[in-house]
């Protein structure tokens, strides 16, 4: 088998990379480890970027989104046990945010993909690379039980953080910078209306708690919890009981409901520059983890997958690889950036296990900080719609 770019994984990179590609008449072959059934039923973050939802709208996946996505305009902090918005289109320049999960986005970019005809390969198994350094690069891998090879002229690496792309890269070539926290997130989705119009970010004494949603039947919520937590200590009435007393301030009412899943998340910060080396190149999870706080994995990785599309077009169009020789530099810009919110908004809202009060109270005042000033409002507002992200 014979392809333009190989693309290894079907994760928002994956697809949305290939999306862009077919509609700019460049070939590919998507080749994804797990089944489609899978694939569409992870759960994941649920916040898009103004820009993302309008990417997604111009390379025609916004249909479903435009229709289901729900625009807020707006997030609540909470600490001291009470809640501050900060208006994030009127600190922003009008830009907000869409709610709209990233396994709703996943679903739509398969869709169009094999609508199309265009070749994406679930459980493809034993995927390696070979070859990353020459001009004939080749993805070798198992499918239907037949070993099978893609020559291609370039590969991307959108196969998440647990891939086979990364390692694949020799030993020396990468800097790799990484923070893990001490804590995790046990999240669930419940089959109740949300409780609040928009997100809250909660800061308390017993932890960060966070309320978001996926629908107006659905919401989405989290609590903070340590790193390798078992699920199985957590019954659902325990966290019911322990998001009441996190989440809960005078005159307001958390409703309960079934809940439909539930799971514990990591969290570390994670970086590899360059994200290329010869003709494989990095996009999403595969280069760079951000923790959840401020919902930027999923937009990283769409961004990637835009910036490295248009490298490669215009590499076929004209035979320049300066926009590929560049790739990384200008996601990189935009990555660290992210990390900082991400790390910044995870600093100053979960607590430390063994913290001491000086770090709670450092916390508190930077909280009231960004809720009380406008220029540190507009900080928080700007990251988290994502123009901050096209500035750095
Ligand atoms: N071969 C083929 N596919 C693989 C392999 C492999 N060896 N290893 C992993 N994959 C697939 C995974 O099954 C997954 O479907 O690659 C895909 C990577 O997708 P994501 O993990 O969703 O990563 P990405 O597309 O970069 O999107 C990042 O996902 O994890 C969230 O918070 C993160 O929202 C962010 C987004
Ligand atoms: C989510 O809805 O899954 C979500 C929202 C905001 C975050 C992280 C996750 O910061």
């Amino acid at each position: 088998m014979r392809t333009q770019v190989g693309i290894v994984g079907a994760g928002p990179a994956g697809l949305v990379l290939a999306q862009i590609l077919r509609v700019q008449g460049v070939e590919s072959v998507v080749l994804e480890a797990h089944s489609r059934d899978y694939v569409e039923h992870r759960i994941r973050a649920g916040v898009l970027e103004q820009p993302t939802a309008d990417l997604l709208a111009e390379v025609g996946a916004g249909e479903r989104l435009h229709r289901e996505g729900i625009v807020h305009r707006g997030v609540e902090l909470q600490f001291a046990g009470e809640r501050h918005r900060i208006a994030l289109s009127e600190l922003a320049g009008g830009a907000g945010i869409v709610i709209y999960g990233q396994t709703e986005v996943v679903k739509d970019l398969i869709q169009l993909r094999l609508d199309s005809g265009a070749p994406l390969l679930f459980e493809a198994e034993d995927v390696g690379l070979r070859g990353i350094e020459t001009d004939r690069p080749v993805i070798a891998f198992t499918h239907d039980g037949r070993r099978q090879e893609l020559e291609c002229d370039l590969v991307a690496g959108c196969d998440g953080f647990h891939g086979v792309c990364r390692p694949s890269i020799p030993g020396g070539v990468l800097r790799e910078s990484s923070r893990e926290y001490p804590f995790g997130w046990l999240g669930i989705l419940a089959d109740v209306a949300p409780s609040n119009d928009e997100l809250v970010y909660a800061h308390s004494e017993r932890g960060f708690a966070l309320l978001s949603l996926r629908s107006p039947t659905l919401s989405r919520l989290y609590l903070q919890c340590a790193p390798g937590e078992d699920i199985g200590l957590w019954p659902d009435e325990r966290i019911w009981e322990e998001l009441q007393r996190r989440l809960g301030v005078p005159g307001w009412t958390l409703h309960e409901g079934p809940v439909l899943e539930k799971g514990v998340t990591g969290m570390r910060s994670f970086v590899v520059e360059p994200m290329h080396h010869g003709r494989l190149f990095l996009a999403g999870d595969a280069a760079h983890i951000v923790p959840p706080t401020g919902a930027k994995g999923l937009n990283l990785a769409i961004a990637d997958a835009a910036v490295l599309a248009e490298a490669i077009t215009t590499w076929y169009e004209t035979g320049s690889r300066a926009l590929l020789d560049g790739y990384s530099t200008v996601c990189l810009r935009r990555v660290w950036r992210a990390e900082h919110f991400s790390w910044w908004m995870t600093s100053m809202l979960h607590l430390t296990p063994g913290g001491d009060p000086f770090d709670e109270r450092l916390q508190l005042s930077q909280l009231r900080y960004v809720t009380a000033s406008r220029a540190a409002a507009t900080t928080l507002a700007e990251n988290y719609v994502g123009l901050a992200g096209a500035r750095a």
